[in-house]
């Protein structure tokens, strides 16, 4: 005779209205952040060829981009700058007329309150060499000189309007240095987003095209080492132990276990960014008529909410609560 079974989990996936009142997570526009490329001396939208969709933006398109983002009621953008000259020490990062730090002002003003204006504070894009800090004469990244520049980095942001700083150069001690540097300049109510648990990462691959990265050679020395799990919920405990109001995990899917970690041993906000490498699969492999694009993007941003993060770093973040306030 056959048993029939008694525990039948099937009952609340009958119906589009019962999977609806079953589902656990749920994506919301609030807690979508866009990335935005803003590059100085181009007089158009440029659209990058590696991040179909994707576009280094000039200053003058700032303030339209800033309208979309918050027409379709996103919880904010994280601004990066290409610049057009680059050198040893960065110095356009802490220039109030480098283009970051303008962007940064453009956007506060478009924003109005709207959304918040967030700004990436890492030296890469600004370095000849391409890499987040200072060299030392031997060529090795020097921690201790880079929070200086960091520090000053942020204060420049602060002081062009951002409301988050997100700093994600991976230095030891960036978040204490630039909250001291923040607070000793009349900055104390700009929040400071650590990217804690950022890893070496192949998939940062797109981001090098959008922000037309010099770099020769690998992050491994200050990005975290892929291996390690455990590492990434010390990173981000020291974070906040230095004054990181929120912690961050990136990239996210090939390191939900850690966002899952981080999310269980963190009291402040945990924040994960889905970067360029996982946005071009995608893309790629929905152009290649691989998978479907759509159910692809809602599934692989619902992976990393259930995996912990309250607010996902996206470059679908517009398209996305389109769809949501559609209700789709
Ligand atoms: C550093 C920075 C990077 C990204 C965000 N901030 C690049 C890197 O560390 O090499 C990558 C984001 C992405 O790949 O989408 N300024």
């Amino acid at each position: 005779m056959t048993s029939f079974p008694t525990r039948r989990l099937r009952r609340l996936r009958g119906t589009p209205a019962l999977r609806r009142l079953a589902a656990e997570h749920h994506l919301v526009p609030s807690q979508l952040v866009l990335p935005v490329f803003v590059k100085e001396g181009i007089t158009s939208s440029q659209p990058i060829a590696s991040m179909p969709g994707v576009s280094q933006h000039p200053l003058d398109a700032i303030a339209d981009v800033v309208d979309e983002a918050a027409a379709a009621g996103i919880g904010g953008i994280m601004i990066f700058g290409v610049p057009a000259v680059r050198d040893a020490v960065g110095s356009g990062a802490t220039d109030p007329d480098g283009i970051l730090n303008r962007a940064i002002a453009v956007a506060a003003r478009a924003a109005a309150g709207r959304l918040t204006v967030q700004a990436d504070l890492c030296l890469d894009e600004f370095t000849d060499h391409g890499h987040c800090g200072l060299l030392a004469a031997d060529g090795s990244v020097d921690n201790d000189a880079t929070l200086e520049v960091y520090a000053e980095m942020g204060v420049a942001q602060a002081r062009a309007g951002a409301d988050v700083l997100g700093l994600s150069g991976m230095m030891d001690g960036q978040v204490a240095a630039v909250r001291a540097g923040l607070d000793a300049a009349g900055f104390a109510h700009v929040a400071i987003l650590a990217y804690s648990a950022k890893y070496a990462s192949a998939f940062y691959g797109p981001f090098r095209d959008a922000v037309e990265s010099t770099l020769q050679g690998d992050r491994r020395t200050y990005q975290m080492d892929p291996a390690n799990a455990r590492e990434g919920v010390e990173e981000a405990l020291v974070d906040i132990a230095e004054g990181a109001d929120v912690v961050m995990v990136k990239p996210a899917m090939p390191y939900l276990d850690v966002l899952a970690r981080v999310s269980d041993r963190s009291n402040v906000p945990v924040w994960a960014y889905q970067v360029s490498g996982e946005y071009a699969m995608i893309e790629h492999a929905a152009a290649a008529g691989l998978i479907d694009r759509e159910r692809a993007i809602g599934e692989s941003l619902l992976g990393i909410r259930r995996a912990g993060a309250d607010v996902i770093l996206t470059y679908w973040a517009v398209e996305v609560a389109h769809w949501l306030r559609a209700g789709k």
